[in-house]
């Protein structure tokens, strides 16, 4: 049996604004990612996940939807989005789109009808509540991005609910009404021929009913975001969300028989192993991937590396698939979070590991954090919070295709800056140098494609000492074993008794490493996958 494609498949996340501008105005759009298309199918991944394109004050750059079935202008129209599809699906390309299903922007028709009066029909499709008794908020839960998560209408004399912005009131998840309708979105979508969603903050969609003060965190100190003075104990996670993934995931598998196979769901959501568990559902299915940070998060420490992997690995429910992310738009990114070196082994370890890889635009040229002028600032997140390096602005930037003006990205002035060493680090550029990361992508990219064992094989972890984190992929016959230094010292892997006559079948580095009386030596930074 074949694994289905999500499973076997490898995805790569597009933030659309700075991906390919196509009509000159220093900002991303569909036009671009088709021009694109051809880079995206020779670098060999399955699928893309472009963040929101919907209609969109860009309050959060698009996490802040006003119109969750159209395109906005500034990215095309509907027409240029069929047209992606299309020329996406021609090159066996999926494409998924981001789904805001918790909240709406403040712009949004159904909030603008919900905040015009304590009767509207929709006053029930957010989360209204009067006022303490000292005329504060309801209750003392802290927005994502800091102050209270609570704005007073002044017109109808009650506070709404945002775990966001305030331009981002929280739809009410508990309403029939509110349910119907975002499922009918997916359908719209699905209709349209998508390949499934990645769903945004899944966890928060329910919250306690009767909306209790959080408990207090004893770990907050004033060098954490602000939301982090409470536990999100009563705002998000609750029992009844699970009722909702699995209704849309009975939504998407309702497409799935039909036409070009399985539409996939993929759930952000930050939480604990046991609690991210339970999103892969237990009566029913929920999510097929629950989104797994760990990566992003991880202390770069070989034993500490191999008991997060064993510990996750354990936790998976049976058939639940794993997956692996090691970054995103709302984190810092690899090549800065450990370096050059280790970003190169950082990609063996993604590409090697056992489950679906997301990979970062950009980050198989190793790009880094971009440092961006106070002026030229956009991200709400770190405006709200100076000073806490909270901002996401650093890893949002143009993705340099070439040397020429603007990088190729764009014939304008981008929105945001370039990164410093664009006329160097760019695709051309890399694309013909044998050493670039961009080429060590490629060559992962294309072991995943021929050897079963690295894209669907078991995994076991395997005995290693110091800084060597060591693992084997097995199918059938096929055995990789792949030996990570995550250090800048030489280390030595004793190989496995059975393993003599190793092949060597791709190293981070230059020139084989060297196997003496089967102990594999390994240079500082490398990372090698062996045959045996
Ligand atoms: C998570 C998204 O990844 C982030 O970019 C956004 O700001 C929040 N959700 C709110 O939608």
């Amino acid at each position: 049996m074949t694994a289905p494609w999500w499973q076997s498949g490898v995805i790569y996340q597009i933030y659309p604004r700075s991906f390919q501008d196509g009509n000159g105005d220093g900002m991303g759009d569909l036009r671009g990612i088709g021009q694109r298309l051809d880079y995206l199918a020779g670098l060999g991944i399955d699928a893309i996940w472009i963040s929101p394109i919907y209609p969109s004050p860009m309050v959060d750059f698009g996490y802040d939807v006003a119109d969750y079935c159209d395109i906005d202008p500034r990215f095309g129209a509907l027409a240029d989005f069929d047209d992606l599809l299309a020329q996406a699906h021609a090159r066996g390309i999926k494409i998924l789109l981001d789904f805001v299903p918790n909240h709406t922007s403040d712009r949004h028709p159904w909030f603008v009808e919900s905040r015009s009066s304590h009767d509207n029909p929709k006053r029930d499709w957010y989360l209204w509540r009067d006022a303490a008794p000292d005329g504060g908020p309801p209750n003392n839960w802290v927005s994502d991005f800091g102050g209270s998560a609570w704005e007073w209408d002044e017109a109808t004399g009650q506070y709404y609910y945002h775990a966001f912005l305030k331009q981002q009131p929280d739809l009410n998840w508990r309403s029939p009404a509110v349910q119907a309708a975002m499922y009918d979105v997916m359908r719209f979508w699905f209709d349209r021929g998508v390949d499934g969603f990645r769903i945004d903050v899944l966890w928060h969609l329910i919250k306690a009913g009767s909306f209790p003060d959080n408990p207090p965190n004893p770990a907050y100190h004033p060098a954490l975001a602000e939301m982090h003075r409470v536990l999100q104990l009563h705002s998000t996670d609750q029992a009844e969300v699970h009722v909702i993934a699995a209704e849309m995931r009975a939504i998407a598998d309702g497409y799935g028989a039909a036409g070009r196979g399985e539409r996939v769901l993929i759930g952000e959501i930050y939480l604990p192993v046991d609690r991210l568990m339970h999103y892969y559902g237990r009566e029913r299915p929920e999510m097929h991937l629950p989104f797994n940070f760990q990566l992003i998060e991880a202390v770069w420490e070989a034993r500490a590396m191999a008991a997060l992997i064993a510990t996750y690995e354990a936790a998976l429910p049976p058939g639940g698939w794993p997956n692996w992310v090691l970054g995103n738009h709302d984190r810092p990114r690899v090549a800065t979070r450990l370096g050059q070196a280790q970003a190169r082994v950082a990609a063996m370890l993604l590409l090697t590991l056992r489950g679906a890889p997301t990979l970062y635009y950009g980050d198989e040229l190793g790009l880094s954090d971009v440092p961006i002028p106070p002026e030229q600032l956009h991200d709400p997140r770190g405006l709200r919070e100076p000073g806490l390096g909270l901002g996401r602005d650093p890893v949002r930037t143009p993705m340099p295709w070439d040397g020429s003006a603007h990088a190729g990205f764009s014939t304008a002035q981008s929105w945001l800056p370039l990164n410093a060493d664009w006329p160097t680090r760019n695709v051309a550029r890399m694309m013909p140098e044998p050493a670039s990361i961009l080429r060590l992508y490629h060559q992962l990219l294309a072991l995943r494609r021929d050897h079963p064992a690295l894209a669907v094989g078991a995994f076991a972890l395997l005995e290693s000492d110091g800084d060597v984190l060591a693992y084997e992929r097995r199918e059938g016959a096929q055995r990789l074993i792949i030996a990570l230094n995550l250090g800048g010292q030489p280390q030595r892997l004793a190989l496995p008794r059975d393993t003599t006559g190793c092949r060597l079948l791709l190293s981070t580095l230059a020139a084989a490493p060297l196997i003496e009386n089967d102990v594999l030596l390994l240079r500082p930074d490398e990372g090698v996958i062996l045959a045996a």
